[in-house]
C-alpha cells in the first residue's frame, strides 16, 4: 500500500516538474528564437504563477461589479495589446479596434475559431459555431443569414410571428403580477427560435425541450469532467444528458419532416395523426429545417438547430432585460421611449393591429437604446481565436498557434472610443459615427447572422411592453459581468396594464 502510496506521489511529482519545466521552457524558447531570427517581440504582460497563470486573478477580478477590472489594469501597464496565461495557455488579449478587426476578418487565413472540448461536445461537431472556416462553413453560414437577415423575409415572415408570438406572452400576464422578467424574455425568444426553425407552435412540447435546454447552457459554464467521471450529479454531467434529449427531439421533428416529405411527393391525401410536436397548420414548409432537408444528414441537422437555439437563447433575452433595466434606471429615456411607441400604436385603428415594417423603421430611438444597451452590456464580451501563422501586428508578434482574445467590450467601454464611456447615454448613437469600431455581433466570416433578427424581437417585445404595461422594480437586483453578464435576480418586476392605471386615475 505504501509503495503504491510512494509511486503516486512519483508520478505526481515528476508530472508536475515536467509541465513547469515546459512552461518555461516554451517561453524562453519562443523569446529566444525570436531573438534570434530578429523578429518582433510578443507583446508585453506577464504569465503569472507557473502552471496556473493569471487564471485565478482573472476569474477572481470579475466577481466584482466592474465591467473589465482585468483588461483595465493591464491596458494601463502594458498597452492594449497584451500577453497573459489563462486557462492553461499563452493567451494574448486585444483592447484594440484596428487589431481586433484583423483578428475577426482573418478568420480562415490567419486566425481560427478555437473552442474547448467540452464547448465543442454539448454543441455538437457539425454546429456553426464551432466550424471550422471553409466552403461548408461559409455555406452554411450564408444559409442562415438568408433565413435570418434576409430583409424581404423578416418583413413578411419574421415580424409577424415575432409581433404575435410576444403578444401570446405578454397577453398571459395579469396586472399587478411579479415576472422575473429574464425568465419571461427566455420563454419568448426560445418559442420564437423554435417557430423560426421548425414551424412548431408553443406548446407543451417546447415548454419540455426548453427545461432541457436550460440544462444543458448550465453545461457552458461548469467544469468540465471527463465522461467516466461526469456524473448525473455534476453540472456537466446533466448538461450531456440534457444534450442526447434535445438531440432526440429534434430527430423526431426531423423524421416526421421526411416522412410528411414522402407521403406529399406520393400525392397521399389522408394526413395521418401527427405526433408532437405538431406543426403549426400554416407552415408552409419555408423554414430553416426545410432548407436543410436536401443535402444534410440527419447528425449535421441537429447538430446545427441545436446550436442555433442555443447562440440565440442566452443573448437576445439578456439585452431585452438589461434593456429595461437601464430604462427603468433612466426615467428620461423611459419616457422618449413611451413616446415614440405609443405615437406607434396610436396610427392603429385596432389594439390588435398588428405591427408592421415601416413601424419598425419608425423606431429611431429604440435603434439608440439598442446599441447603447449592447455597448454597456457586451453580452459577448469578445472572440478567442487561434493564429494560425506568426502574425506581426503595431511592433509585436503573435505566434502560430498562440491563443488570442478579441476584447469587444474593452474597446466599447474606452473613453479614446466613446465619450464618458461607462456612462449609458443613448442620446451618443443619435450623432456618433462609431466608424466599425462597435461590433456587438462580431464580425467577418463569423458575423452574426441573428444581428438583424435580435434587433427586431427586442424592439417588438419593448413595443408591446410599453404601450400594454408599467412597472416597479420588485427587488433590487445587481448586474455581474461574470461568468456570463446578466443581473443576478433574473430582474423582478410587478406589471400593470396601463389602460386600467390611467382609468383608475380618472375614477380618483
Ligand atoms: C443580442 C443578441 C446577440 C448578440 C449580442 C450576438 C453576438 C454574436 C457574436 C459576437 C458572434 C460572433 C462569435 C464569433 O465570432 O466567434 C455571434 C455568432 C453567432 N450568432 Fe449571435 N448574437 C445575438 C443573437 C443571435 C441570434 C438571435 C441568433 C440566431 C438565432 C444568433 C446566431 C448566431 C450564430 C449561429 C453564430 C455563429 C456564427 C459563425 O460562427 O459562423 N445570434 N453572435
Amino acid at each position: 500500500m505504501e509503495l503504491l502510496f510512494l509511486l503516486l506521489l512519483l508520478v505526481v511529482a515528476s508530472t508536475v516538474f515536467l509541465l513547469l519545466h515546459r512552461h518555461h521552457y516554451s517561453y524562453s524558447y519562443s523569446y529566444r528564437r525570436r531573438r534570434e531570427h530578429g523578429l518582433l517581440p510578443l507583446p508585453p504582460g506577464s504569465q503569472g504563477m507557473p502552471l496556473v497563470g493569471e487564471t485565478l486573478r482573472l476569474i477572481s477580478a470579475y466577481k466584482t461589479e466592474d465591467p473589465e477590472p482585468f483588461i483595465d489594469d493591464r491596458v494601463r501597464r502594458h498597452g492594449r495589446i497584451f500577453t497573459s496565461h489563462v486557462f492553461g495557455e499563452r493567451t494574448v488579449f486585444s483592447a484594440d479596434p484596428d487589431l481586433n478587426r484583423a483578428i475577426v476578418c482573418g478568420e480562415g487565413r490567419s486566425f481560427e475559431c478555437s473552442y474547448p472540448s467540452s464547448i465543442a461536445t454539448l454543441l455538437g461537431r457539425h454546429s456553426l459555431l464551432v466550424m471550422k472556416a471553409g466552403p461548408h462553413h461559409k455555406r452554411m453560414h450564408s444559409l442562415t443569414l438568408t433565413r435570418f437577415a434576409s430583409l424581404p423575409l423578416l418583413r413578411s415572415r419574421l415580424l409577424p410571428d415575432i409581433d404575435r408570438l410576444v403578444r401570446l406572452t405578454l397577453g398571459s400576464w395579469g396586472d399587478g403580477q411579479l415576472l422575473p422578467l429574464l425568465d419571461q424574455a427566455k420563454k419568448i425568444t426560445f418559442e420564437l427560435t423554435v417557430k423560426q426553425l421548425m414551424s412548431c407552435d408553443p406548446g407543451s412540447w417546447t415548454e419540455e425541450l426548453r427545461k432541457e435546454y436550460l440544462l444543458l447552457i448550465d453545461g457552458f459554464f461548469s467544469v468540465p469532467l471527463p465522461s467516466f467521471l461526469s456524473s448525473r450529479f455534476t453540472t456537466y454531467g446533466r448538461a450531456i444528458r440534457a444534450r442526447t434529449k434535445v438531440a432526440e427531439a429534434l430527430r423526431g421533428v426531423i423524421r416526421k419532416r421526411r416522412r410528411d416529405e414522402k407521403k406529399d411527393s406520393s400525392s397521399s391525401s389522408s394526413p395521418s395523426p401527427s405526433p408532437s410536436p405538431s406543426p403549426s397548420p400554416s407552415r408552409s414548409r419555408e423554414d430553416m429545417l426545410d432548407e436543410l432537408m436536401d443535402g444534410f444528414s440527419e447528425e449535421e441537422i441537429v447538430d446545427f438547430l441545436l446550436a442555433l437555439l442555443v447562440a440565440g437563447y442566452e443573448t437576445t433575452p439578456t439585452i431585452m432585460t438589461l434593456l429595461v433595466k437601464f430604462l427603468t434606471e433612466n426615467p428620461r429615456a423611459l419616457s422618449i421611449i413611451k413616446e415614440e411607441h405609443d405615437e406607434i400604436r396610436a396610427r392603429k385603428t385596432q389594439e390588435s393591429e398588428p405591427l408592421q415594417w415601416s413601424d419598425y423603421k419608425a423606431m429611431a430611438f429604440t435603434q439608440c437604446v439598442i446599441n447603447e444597451t449592447l455597448r454597456v452590456a457586451n453580452i459577448i464580451s469578445g472572440v478567442f481565436r487561434r493564429a494560425t501563422t506568426d502574425v506581426h501586428f503595431k511592433g509585436y508578434t503573435i505566434p502560430k498557434g498562440c491563443k488570442v482574445f478579441a476584447s469587444f467590450r474593452a474597446v466599447h467601454l474606452d473613453s479614446e472610443n466613446f465619450k464618458d464611456a461607462r456612462t449609458f447615454n443613448p442620446w451618443r448613437w443619435q450623432r456618433d459615427d462609431e466608424n466599425g469600431i462597435f461590433t456587438p455581433f462580431g464580425g467577418g466570416p463569423r458575423l452574426c447572422p441573428g444581428y438583424e433578427l435580435a434587433r427586431v424581437e427586442i424592439s417588438v417585445f419593448l413595443h408591446h411592453l410599453v404601450t400594454r404595461f408599467s412597472w416597479d422594480v420588485a427587488e433590487k437586483d445587481k448586474l455581474v459581468f461574470f461568468p456570463t453578464t446578466r443581473t443576478l435576480k433574473g430582474y423582478p418586476i410587478i406589471v400593470r396594464h396601463r389602460h386600467q392605471k390611467v382609468s383608475e386615475k380618472v375614477m380618483r
